[in-house]
C-alpha cells in the first residue's frame, strides 16, 4: 500500500528562523507511522533548515517549491535541481498553479522541469487544475488532460516516479474546496491517463482549501492519495491537525 501523503506547501511564508521555530514545535508531537509521509516544501532559502531538522525523522521529506530545468547558467533568481539536492530537498512542486498563473509559466516549461527533476533523482510533484471559468464551461477534464500531455514520451516506469496533485485554481485560498465526489472524479481522470500511458501506482494529491475540517473526508476518497496544503499548513499545530492520525 502506497503511504498517505500530507504535503505542506508553505508559497512565500517561513524564513529560516520561522522555518526552524515551526520544525522544532511540529517535531514535538510527531510519531513516524507506516502508511503516512509529510512533505514540507519551504521557500528555497529555509529547505536546509528544515531538511536539517524535520528531514532527519522517517517518514518525513523535504521539497523545493519550484525549479529550473537548466542544470546551471546565468538565469538570475532561480534554483537549480542540484542546489535543491544539495540543500536536502528529495522532491520538487512544478506548475503549481501560482506559477502557471501569477508568473506565467507554460505547460512546455512544466514539462522541461519534470524530465530535469527526473534526471536529477527528485520526485517530480506536477500540479494540475482548472480555473474557475473552465470549470464553469465543463471544460476540467480538458484542462488537466492538456496539462499532463507534457508527460507524453515518459514510459510508464518513469511516470510511476512521479506524484499528482489536482488543485481546481479556484479553491485555492479562497476557503472554497471542492467536493470529495468531485475531486474524487478528476483523480479518476488522472489515474485513467497515467494507467493509459503505462504507469502503475501512481499517488494523486488533492489540494485547495484543505483544513483540519475536511481533510478526514476528503481523504476517506479511495482516489485521494493525499493532500497538498498551503494556508493551514503554516501553523505547526494546525498542520499537526490535518496530520492528525500520523501523530497518534
Ligand atoms: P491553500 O493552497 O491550501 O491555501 O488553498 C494550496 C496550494 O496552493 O497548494
Amino acid at each position: 500500500m502506497t503511504p498517505t501523503i500530507f504535503a505542506a506547501n508553505w508559497k512565500m511564508h517561513h524564513g529560516p528562523r520561522a522555518a526552524r521555530d515551526f520544525s522544532d514545535r511540529f517535531l514535538d508531537g510527531y510519531r513516524p507511522a507506516a502508511d503516512r509521509e509529510v512533505w514540507f516544501f519551504p521557500p528555497a532559502v529555509s529547505l536546509e533548515a528544515v531538511a536539517a531538522r524535520a528531514g532527519e525523522h522517517a517518514g518525513i521529506r523535504v521539497g523545493a517549491q519550484n525549479v529550473h530545468w537548466e542544470p546551471k547558467g546565468a538565469f538570475t533568481g532561480e534554483l537549480s535541481v542540484a542546489m535543491a539536492k544539495e540543500a536536502g530537498a528529495s522532491a520538487a512542486l512544478v506548475g503549481h498553479s501560482e506559477r502557471r498563473h501569477v508568473f506565467g509559466e507554460r505547460d512546455e516549461e512544466t514539462g522541461l522541469k519534470v524530465r530535469a527533476l527526473l534526471e536529477g533523482d527528485l520526485t517530480p510533484v506536477l500540479c494540475v487544475g482548472e480555473q474557475l471559468a473552465e470549470r464553469e464551461a465543463d471544460d476540467t477534464l480538458e484542462v488537466v488532460q492538456r496539462q499532463l500531455a507534457v508527460l507524453e514520451g515518459l514510459d510508464g516506469a518513469t511516470l510511476s516516479r512521479l506524484v499528482i496533485a489536482y488543485e481546481p485554481v479556484w479553491a485555492i485560498g479562497t476557503g472554497k474546496n471542492a467536493t470529495p465526489a468531485d475531486a474524487a472524479a478528476v483523480h479518476g481522470a488522472i489515474r485513467r491517463w497515467c494507467g493509459e500511458h503505462g504507469a502503475g501506482a501512481v499517488s494523486i494529491l488533492y489540494g485547495g482549501s484543505v483544513k483540519p475540517e475536511n481533510a478526514e473526508e476528503l481523504l476517506a476518497e479511495e482516489e485521494i492519495d493525499g493532500v497538498l496544503v498551503g494556508g493551514a499548513s503554516l501553523d505547526p499545530e494546525t498542520w499537526q491537525a490535518i496530520c492528525g492520525a500520523v501523530l497518534d
